[in-house]
This record gives C-alpha cells, sequence and structure tokens, in this order.
C-alpha cells in the first residue's frame, strides 16, 4: 500500500522541517511521498535534487491553486506564514475535498508562534499573571479570549484554521513556535531575533535592547523544531489519540531567556570577533523600537520584542519529542550568527 502525500509550503525557508520528515526512520514518514509549492524555479530545483515533488506557485493570496494542490493530498504543513489567514482556510477546505474524495482521515499542522500569547508589558494593555501556559490547558479558549480584546493575524489564523478544521472534518494541529534560533541546512535563511539584532548592531555599533529587557520568552533550536513536526506528525499518522482541533495546540521550546539576555549574548559575541568595539547595549523606547525593529508596527515591537510570552511544550514532550540542543547551544548561537553574516557582507572581523 503506498504511503500518505504530504504537501508543504514554506520548505525553501529553512529547510529543517522537510529536512526532518525526508531523514525521518519512522515508517510512516519513509513511505510519504512530498510535494512542496514553492516560488521559483530556482528554489524548485534545489528542492526536486533531494527528491520531492515541487508545484510552482506565486503567492499564498493564490487559494484556488492551493485548494486543488492540497486535494491532492492526504496531510497539509502550512510553515510558510502563520500570518496568512486565507491561505490556512483554503489549504483546509482542499483537504476537506480530498476526505470526501477517498473516504480517508485528512490533517493540517500550522506554524504559528508565542507571540499570540504575549503581554503588553510597556504599555500595560494586557497583563498575563498566569505564565509559564502549559499547552495541556485549554489555550484555545485563551486565543479566542485575546483575539476578541484586540485582533492579530497571526492568533486570527489559528483560530480561523482550527474551527474551519473542525467544521469540515479536518484535524488540525497547530504548532506554535517561540523565538527560533540556529542555522540549519539553508545557511542563508535567518531566525527572527538573533540575525535581526545583529544587522541593527552593525548600523548603531551597539546590540539594542527594547525597554528594560526584563521581558522572557522562550527558544528552540530549528533542527529540534524538525524533529518536533517529524514526531508529531508520525504520531498523527499512525496513532487516533493525539489531540487535534481545539486541543490540538502545541508550544514548542527547550529553554527561555530575557531579552537583555540575549542582546548582552549578541554584544558580548561582536566584541569578541571585532565586529563591535562596546558590549554596551543600545536601549530603544517603544516608538524607537516600532521603527527600528517593528516594521512600523507598535504591537509588533512590543510583542515580538519586548514582551513575555514563556510556554511549556508538554504534549510534544509526552508524544516523544525531546529537545537535543542543550542551553550551552543557546548561549553559543550568537557567535555562529555573527560569523555567518559577516562572511556574507564581505565585512572583516577581528
Ligand atoms: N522564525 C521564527 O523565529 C518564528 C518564530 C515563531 C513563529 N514563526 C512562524 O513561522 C512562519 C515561518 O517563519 P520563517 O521565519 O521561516 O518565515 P520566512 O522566512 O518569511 O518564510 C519561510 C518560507 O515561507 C515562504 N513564504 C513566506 N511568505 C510567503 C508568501 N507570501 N507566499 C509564498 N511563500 C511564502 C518562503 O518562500 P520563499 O523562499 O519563496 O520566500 C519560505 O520558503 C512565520 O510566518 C511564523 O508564523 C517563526
Amino acid at each position: 500500500m503506498s504511503g500518505p502525500k504530504i504537501l508543504m509550503t514554506g520548505a525553501s525557508g529553512g529547510g529543517a522541517v522537510l529536512n526532518a520528515l525526508l531523514a525521518s526512520n519512522f515508517g510512516a514518514l519513509k513511505a510519504s511521498r512530498i510535494t512542496c509549492l514553492v516560488r521559483g524555479a530556482e528554489k524548485a530545483q534545489s528542492l526536486e535534487k533531494l527528491g520531492v515533488k515541487t508545484i510552482s506557485f506565486n503567492s499564498l493570496d493564490e487559494t484556488e491553486i492551493l485548494s486543488e494542490v492540497a486535494r491532492e493530498n492526504d496531510v497539509v504543513i502550512h510553515a510558510a506564514s502563520g500570518f496568512h489567514t486565507l491561505s490556512a482556510r483554503a489549504l483546509i477546505l482542499g483537504l476537506a475535498q480530498r476526505r470526501q474524495d477517498t473516504g480517508k482521515e485528512v490533517f493540517y499542522l500550522h506554524t504559528s508562534g508565542t507571540s499570540n500569547v504575549a503581554d503588553r508589558p510597556m504599555t500595560n494593555e494586557y497583563v498575563e499573571a498566569d505564565y509559564p501556559f502549559s499547552d495541556e490547558g485549554d489555550i484555545f479558549s485563551y486565543l479566542k479570549k485575546r483575539d476578541f480584546g484586540v485582533p492579530y493575524a497571526q492568533r486570527t489564523s489559528d483560530i480561523v484554521a482550527t474551527e474551519i478544521g473542525l467544521e469540515v472534518g479536518v484535524k488540525t494541529y497547530i504548532l506554535m513556535m517561540p523565538s527560533i534560533y540556529g542555522i540549519d541546512a539553508n545557511p542563508f535563511h535567518e531566525f527572527c531575533h538573533t540575525p535581526i539584532l545583529i544587522r541593527a548592531a552593525m548600523k548603531l555599533g551597539k546590540v539594542p535592547v527594547v525597554g528594560d529587557g526584563s521581558g522572557i520568552w522562550d527558544h528552540v533550536h530549528i533542527q529540534d523544531v524538525g524533529r518536533c513536526y517529524e514526531i508529531i506528525l508520525n504520531r498523527v499518522l499512525t496513532d487516533d489519540h493525539v489531540p487535534s482541533g481545539k486541543s490540538g495546540i502545541f508550544f514548542v521550546e527547550s529553554g527561555e531567556h530575557t531579552w537583555r539576555q540575549l542582546s548582552q549574548m549578541i554584544a558580548d559575541a561582536g566584541v569578541a570577533l571585532g565586529a563591535l568595539k562596546s558590549n554596551d547595549l543600545q536601549p530603544l523606547s517603544l516608538p524607537e523600537a516600532k521603527v527600528l525593529l517593528g516594521k512600523g508596527w507598535g504591537l509588533i515591537a512590543e510583542i515580538g520584542w519586548g514582551s513575555n510570552a514563556r510556554t511549556r511544550a508538554d504534549k510534544a514532550r509526552k508524544l516523544g519529542w525531546e529537545p537535543v540542543k542543550t542551553s550551552a547551544d543557546f548561549e553559543s548561537h550568537a557567535t555562529a550568527d555573527w560569523r555567518a553574516i559577516l562572511d556574507s557582507s564581505g565585512l572583516p572581523r577581528g
């Protein structure tokens, strides 16, 4: 019997999830056939060299194409964007048609982020007393309550994906990432906070920190993210008991840090490499952070760079996931990121 057909978006990014599926020793995944939706012929060619099929598209706004392609698959992993609600909806509706066509269960895995559960400590717009959150709690109701107060596209997408999945009979799993760190198979793919802070430091001469930097976030290495998808998907395909729908929200973390610790780590590594003269930090007010780090959005500056968002990946651990990377890996990652950025910019280091 042939294995499950899996459709992935976002595989041309870090590649960690795709690599983990391709290298997996789990029988269900070994037997799977993977198709990647990808933008651009060059990216398609490099993915095909890994042995996967590719389908070209231009944008996540092409919802008709997304539904048609999802209809040909048993599983969709949507890793391109947690913020694009309509693409999530289109992929789930395509899977629902697949279920009607084949009479078999279909599964949707969605990449999201823990800024969805972040507080607002600088504006005091939202204060949270109950961190850290276990994903064994009722996170779905919490997301609904928060989104009723202030809609936030990534959170709205999680809610819509969960509700539409329940409505049309597609099992959904939301994997909510904290700050992803590390360098994976694609050395040019940069994950979030550390590379952005390094690039800002190269302009400012100092590593920025928003406010007093006392907010606490979780982190996880990109390779542990890949393994987490592998383990959850294997269990989803082989075991009826993986929580889905409103109970299908999974946190993915291996430790936590304050924003000040992260910035200081980057500053110390920058000085050690001769890329910075001083390891003093550059404090940013919220309006300054909005321009420098928040893409012009005050909300993003606050929840993405100065908030608390403390989560515990209890469900994934119960399914057998254990992060391989340690706090020592987190503490040394800034040096590797600096080196990669300095090398790609052709700038000298001391
Ligand atoms: N990075 C983190 O630390 C982090 C933390 C928490 C949550 N997340 C979640 O993970 C998602 C992916 O994060 P990332 O940092 O890997 O994102 P990314 O670098 O922006 O994109 C990764 C992949 O998605 C594809 N993609 C992005 N936007 C697309 C669009 N509009 N249409 C088609 N393809 C698109 C990219 O394709 P191309 O190669 O064609 O550009 C690439 O393959 C985020 O949206 C977020 O919800 C990330």
